[in-house]
Formats: structure tokens, C-alpha cells, sequence
């Protein structure tokens, strides 16, 4: 720890360069400590965090109440697998079940997983359920859709830079365009597609915001075709976009539920799948699973963080900071003809650069944000992505806006 302590950035970064796998492209900012919306790099300078782990911590850096949750549990028990029953697995599964009104959850750990997890309780049911031949159910994914680095999540993508070199891919995936109901009207009519899978922001993609209806008409159409509809709510979820739930602005409740990130306040990865008793029960015992999936430690510091998002009203903040951060830059941005556009719901927004995909002109606006003490991130050459903590306050929100209009004032290419 002391020699962490004296450590410059130069040092740290030279460290994960040399010994490190280069399968990232960090923001050149090396950050030691974090409370709230704010976080320090390793010379002392603070930071507004406005990526937030990409929405893992929406609760805000180091939360008292979710850290006390892991230090307790941390102290008395911490894993026993699902080899044995623990005395706060059940507690849990009672907890997020009724927050968020499904019968049954199965605990995994990151986000991928519960997007794998989801895939194969889908298929499981098409066979034992709809009744689809054996190894014939079809999933339908979206152009543009990012949900993790497995080859069964590559296999979905049409991102170049996730699939390129990692071939041969998953069969039975179907890929159609985004906010493209008619095609998706075409794709259920295979009587053997299980589920469809869908963020209902595209986070990665850039913040694409679908059509208003789309999740609702999705859904009646997956209704009327017997096909489950599947929210990978893993960014958009947990109070980001201004409800507890994306799809919670259309009414909409998905048949399997996907959550991960925020649901540990980013202290370690915690993901869920929710879903009905005929869904889930059709997994049995040995059939699925993962050594950590619903240890105690995760179910104590997911309990913690759900209660914070509800005690703290962390959805309604959100939903109020957001509308106005983008009244703010939309204002902005008509007087600045290096932003061509706003976008988002809550606080998921982004930004569109008004260059081609392939500038660096998104890189070197983050970079700037970074000296004026702000930290984002492009996502795609000519997008930055603005999802700060949801702790955050309406002064501080403001004191943001700032930042970002005088950095992108005085920004010269
Ligand atoms: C919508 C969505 N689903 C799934 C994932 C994968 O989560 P993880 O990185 O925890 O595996 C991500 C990660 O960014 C995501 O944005």
C-alpha cells in the first residue's frame, strides 16, 4: 500500500502497460480514492466521475451504507457455495423478487453472465415449454446490442472490433435492426424463436434512445408470437434513466429481467435474472450455475444497494437532473456547432461530436474535460457518454454543465 501511496501516474500506467494485457484504451487518469460523485487520481487532483463505472456505481463511490453492508458480512462469512444453503441467500432472493416483482431470481456475478444465463433459461424453456425440436430454438438480438465479451455475447454483436478474430460464433442467433418493429414482426414468425433480447437504451452503442412505444409494442409482439421478451436492463436498470427500471417508462415488464452492475453500487460484480416460476423452474438442480453466484457477501451488499436507490429516491434525482442537464446543452449546443446533438433519458445522456466516426476529436474533448476535472468517455469515435453517480446534486449537476460548455467553448481541434 505505501508504495501505491507514492506512486506517480506516469509509474502506474508504465506498470499496466509493461505487465498488462492491452485489451483496453483508458483515459490517461490514474484514480486512487473515490466517495460520492467525486474521485482522486494518485496527485491529488478531484475529479466529477461521469461515466460512474459505466452506471456500476450509481449510488455514488464507496457508499457508506453498501460498504458497511460488505464489511460486516466480509468479517463472518463470505462464501460457502451453492454447494450448501447460507442463512442470507434466501433473505436476498425474498428481497430482490418482491422490489422487483418476479417469482424467482438466479444470483450470477457479472453482467454477461446474466445475459448467458438469460439465453439459456430462453432456449431451456422453448424446448420444454413452446415446444421447439431439440436444438433448433432461435434467439432475436438488435444491431448495435452490447451485453459482455463471451463468444455467446460476440456472436450477437456487430461490432467489428468485439467479433474480429474470435470466430467461429454461436448458432440460432437471428440479428435485426434496432427500433425496428416490422422486423421484428418478420423474425418471430419462425416458430422456433425462444426470445427476443434487448437493451432498452442502447448504452454502448452510443445512447440510442429507442422510438417511444417500441419496448411496449415489442413486447405484444413477442406476446402474440409466444416468444419471451428479454430486457438487459444491466446499464439502464437501477435507477439510470429516471426509473427504478428502463422499460418502467413504458409500462412494459419483461418476461426475464437481466441486472448487474448497480445492483452491487459497483463494490464487486453482482448480476441477477428474474423471471416467472414457469421460466425459471424449467432449469433444474446441476444444470446451471457458478461457484460465486449468490454468495453472502453479494446478497448483503445487493440488499444494501437496492435500499439506498429507494431510501436515497435516487430514480426521481435522476429523472430531474437529467431533463435538466439536457435542457442545459441543448440550449448549449445551439450556439456551439461542435456538438451536433443531445440525447439520453435520466442521467445515461451522451453527446454526438460533430466529426466522423473515425476522428479523435471525442478523445481529445475527454482529455480536456479531464484537465478542467471532469471524467468521460468516448464510446465510438464521435461520441462521449455523460452517466455521472445519481447521488449527485443539483448544484454540482449544474457546476458540470459548466465544465462541459467552457471545455467544448475553448476546445480547438
Ligand atoms: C447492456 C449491458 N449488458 C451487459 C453488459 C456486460 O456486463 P459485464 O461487463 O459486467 O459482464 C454490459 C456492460 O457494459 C452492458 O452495458
Amino acid at each position: 500500500m505505501a508504495v501505491l501511496e507514492q506512486m506517480t501516474s506516469e509509474q502506474a500506467i508504465a506498470l499496466e502497460n509493461k505487465y498488462g494485457a492491452h485489451n483496453y484504451h483508458p483515459l490517461p487518469v490514474v484514480l486512487r480514492s473515490g466517495e460520492g460523485v467525486f474521485v482522486w487520481d494518485v496527485e491529488g487532483k478531484k475529479y466529477y466521475d461521469f461515466l460512474s463505472a459505466y452506471s456500476a456505481v450509481n449510488q455514488g463511490h464507496c457508499h457508506p451504507k453498501i460498504v458497511n453492508a460488505l464489511n460486516e458480512q466480509a468479517s463472518t462469512l463470505t462464501l460457502t457455495s451453492r454447494a450448501f444453503y447460507n442463512n442470507v441467500l434466501g433473505r436476498y432472493e425474498e428481497f430482490i423478487t418482491s422490489f422487483f416483482g418476479y417469482d424467482r431470481v438466479l444470483p450470477m456475478n457479472t453482467g454477461v453472465e446474466g445475459g448467458e444465463t438469460a439465453v439459456k433459461l430462453a432456449r431451456k424453456w422453448a424446448y420444454t415449454v413452446k415446444g421447439v425440436p431439440a436444438n433448433q430454438a432461435k434467439m432475436i438480438f438488435v444491431e448495435g446490442n452490447f451485453w459482455g465479451r463471451t463468444l455467446g455475447a460476440i456472436s450477437s454483436s456487430t461490432d467489428p472490433s468485439s467479433t474480429s478474430g474470435f470466430g467461429p460464433f454461436m448458432p440460432g442467433y437471428e440479428i435485426i435492426p434496432y427500433n425496428d418493429l416490422e422486423a421484428l414482426k418478420e423474425a418471430v414468425k419462425d416458430p422456433n424463436v425462444a426470445g427476443f433480447m434487448v437493451e432498452p437504451i442502447q448504452g454502448e452503442a452510443g445512447v440510442n434512445v429507442p422510438d417511444e412505444g417500441y419496448l411496449t409494442k415489442a413486447h405484444a409482439i413477442c406476446k402474440e408470437a409466444n416468444v419471451l421478451f428479454i430486457a438487459d436492463e444491466v446499464q439502464t436498470g437501477i435507477a439510470r434513466t429516471g426509473k427504478l427500471l428502463c422499460c418502467d417508462h413504458e409500462n412494459v415488464k419483461p418476461d426475464i429481467l437481466i441486472l448487474g452492475k448497480a445492483l452491487s453500487g459497483g463494490v464487486f460484480p453482482v448480476s441477477a435474472v428474474l423471471a416467472s416460476d414457469e421460466i425459471m423452474l424449467t432449469i433444474k438442480p446441476g444444470e446451471h450455475g457458478s461457484t460465486f453466484g449468490g454468495n453472502p457477501l453479494a446478497c448483503q451488499v445487493a440488499m444494501a444497494a437496492l435500499e439506498v436507490v429507494k431510501e436515497e429516491k435516487l430514480a426521481e434525482n435522476a429523472e430531474v437532473l437529467g431533463e435538466l442537464f439536457r435542457s442545459e446543452l441543448a440550449k448549449f449546443i445551439e450556439t456551439n456547432d461542435l456538438v451536433l446533438k443531445v440525447r439520453g433519458k435520466g442521467l445515461l445522456n451522451a453527446i454526438l461530436i460533430n466529426d466522423t466516426e473515425d476522428s479523435s476529436t471525442a478523445w481529445d474533448i475527454c482529455l480536456a474535460l479531464r484537465d478542467n476535472g471532469l471524467l468521460a468517455k468516448p464510446t465510438h469515435g464521435n461520441i462521449i457518454r455523460f452517466a455521472p453517480p445519481l447521488v449527485m446534486t443539483k448544484d454540482q449537476l449544474l457546476d458540470c454543465v459548466d465544465i462541459i460548455k467552457r471545455t467544448l467553448t475553448e476546445f480547438k481541434k
